[in-house]
Formats: structure tokens, C-alpha cells, sequence
């Protein structure tokens, strides 16, 4: 339990993380204790190689732990089938990444469209909420171009539109201003900051720019592994 009473949506205990590579092993995550709240806006930071990206593909149960316990809202993980991991992770969480991972033939519209294709929602719903939220990211004037029409700053903001295509509870965006200039880095992040004021999700956000993580109510900084320190962050909520 968190000091609000409320279960905490994310709880990471003991978690490690070991690849095993031939004959080598090698411990990415060492022993993981973390809890995130509903609604919090969550930046995980720390040098290349500290295991922010493993820590992330585990919050996102795209992949399990070593040893050690992942609970989402309340239930382990570990102890669900695969299909229902993955229905758990399309229905509540959305992924940005710094690569954008858009589909190359298809254009904004139907980019943001397609997590919607396994939700109830017909392809009138689907197209009407694709919109909507392409014009929430500031690009209603580009839904039928393709990603390779599109500016990287473009295509990363048709990422996030289809990260909240399903409405869900999390959005884990990794690295997202990664591969764009510090202006528009700048801009995808207002754009984030704003769905965490306005439509209340929990958002983790794994950076290593000294910049952006500033704009998260908690840093986590990893190093080599482990929790090296946590910083508060009070004006987050407020401020731009
Ligand atoms: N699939 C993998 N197989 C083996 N080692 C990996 C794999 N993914 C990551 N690692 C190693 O785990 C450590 C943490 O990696 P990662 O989580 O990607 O760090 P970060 O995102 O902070 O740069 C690194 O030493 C990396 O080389
Ligand atoms: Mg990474």
C-alpha cells in the first residue's frame, strides 16, 4: 500500500533482471524495489547501460524478471497466461519509443487507428477518436500523410496519439525526444506534461537529458542496475 491507502498501479520487489549471453551473464537489473501511483509522472534516469530500457520493458510486461515480483494494479504478472498479459498491456498501457515504431505504408490516421482495431469500437468510432486525437497532438492538418512525410517531431506526436488511442491508464514513453532536435525534444514533452495535468494517466518517462527529467514529480536515477537515488520534484504538477 502507498501513504495515500491506494494500491499503488506498479510495484516492483526485489526485481532482477539477468540476460544470459552464451555462457555470460549479465545482470541488467539488480534487485529493483519501486512503487508507482496512480496518476504520478515518473522519470527513470541514468547513464547508457544502467538498465532503464530493461526496467521499462518489464513495467510494460513486455518481458518477465529474472527473480522477484512485478504487480500490476495489484496482480503479479508472472502469474497470468500470455494472452492475457497481452490484453492487460493493450488495454492498459501505451508505448512511445524513441524510434517512433510507426507503420511505414500506413498513414497517420490509420497509424493511430490500429490499436483501436482490437478494441469494440467499429471503424467509424475508430476513425472519429483518431482524429480527435490527432488533432489533440496538433496535427490536423497531416492525417493522411505517411511517416516518411512527416518530420520526426511529426511522427512522434503521431506515436502518442496512438499511444492514447485505447485510453489507457499508462503511457511508458522511453527515450521519446531521443532522436529530435532539443526544440521540438521541448515541445513533445509539453505535449506529454500536458496529457499528465489534463487527462490525469501515469506516465514514466525514461530519459537521460538532465532537461526533460525536471518536468517529472519523481526521478528515479539508476546506475549500473540499482536505484542509485530518488528525487522530488513538487512543481511538476504546476509548472510547464
Ligand atoms: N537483450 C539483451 N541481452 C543481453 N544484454 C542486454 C540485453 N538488453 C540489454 N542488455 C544489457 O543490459 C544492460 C542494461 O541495458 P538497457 O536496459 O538497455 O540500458 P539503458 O536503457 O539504460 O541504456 C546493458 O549492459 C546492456 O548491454
Ligand atoms: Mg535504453
Amino acid at each position: 500500500m502507498s501513504p495515500s491507502g491506494e494500491t499503488a498501479v506498479i510495484q516492483l520487489e526485489k526485481v532482477w533482471k539477468i540476460y544470459q549471453m552464451g555462457d555470460v551473464q549479465v545482470p541488467a537489473l539488480r534487485g529493483i524495489d519501486l512503487e508507482i501511483e496512480r496518476g504520478e509522472f515518473l522519470a527513470i534516469a541514468g547513464a547508457s547501460g544502467s538498465g532503464k530500457s530493461t526496467m521499462m520493458n518489464l513495467i510494460g510486461c513486455l518481458d518477465l524478471p529474472s527473480k522477484g515480483k512485478i504487480r500490476l494494479d495489484g496482480t503479479d504478472i508472472a502469474t497470468l497466461r500470455e494472452s492475457q498479459v497481452a490484453q492487460i498491456r493493450g488495454q492498459k498501457i501505451g508505448f512511445v519509443f524513441q524510434q517512433f515504431n510507426l507503420i511505414p505504408t500506413l498513414t497517420a490516421l490509420e497509424n493511430v487507428m490500429l490499436p483501436l482495431e482490437f478494441q469494440n469500437v467499429g471503424t467509424a468510432g475508430a476513425r472519429a477518436r483518431a482524429l480527435e486525437l490527432l488533432k489533440v497532438v496538433g496535427l490536423g492538418d497531416r492525417v493522411h500523410h505517411l511517416p516518411s512525410q512527416l518530420s520526426g517531431g511529426q511522427q512522434q506526436r503521431v506515436a502518442i496519439a496512438r499511444a492514447l488511442a485505447v485510453n489507457p491508464d499508462i503511457i511508458l514513453a522511453d527515450e521519446p525526444t531521443g532522436n529530435l532536435d532539443s526544440k521540438t525534444g521541448a515541445f513533445i514533452m509539453n505535449v506529454l506534461s500536458e496529457i499528465y495535468r489534463k487527462d490525469s494517466k501515469t506516465i514514466i518517462l525514461v530519459t537521460h537529458d538532465f532537461h526533460l527529467v525536471k518536468r517529472a514529480e519523481r526521478i528515479v536515477y539508476l546506475n549500473d542496475g540499482q536505484i542509485e537515488r530518488i528525487e522530488y520534484n513538487n512543481k511538476a504538477r504546476g509548472g510547464a
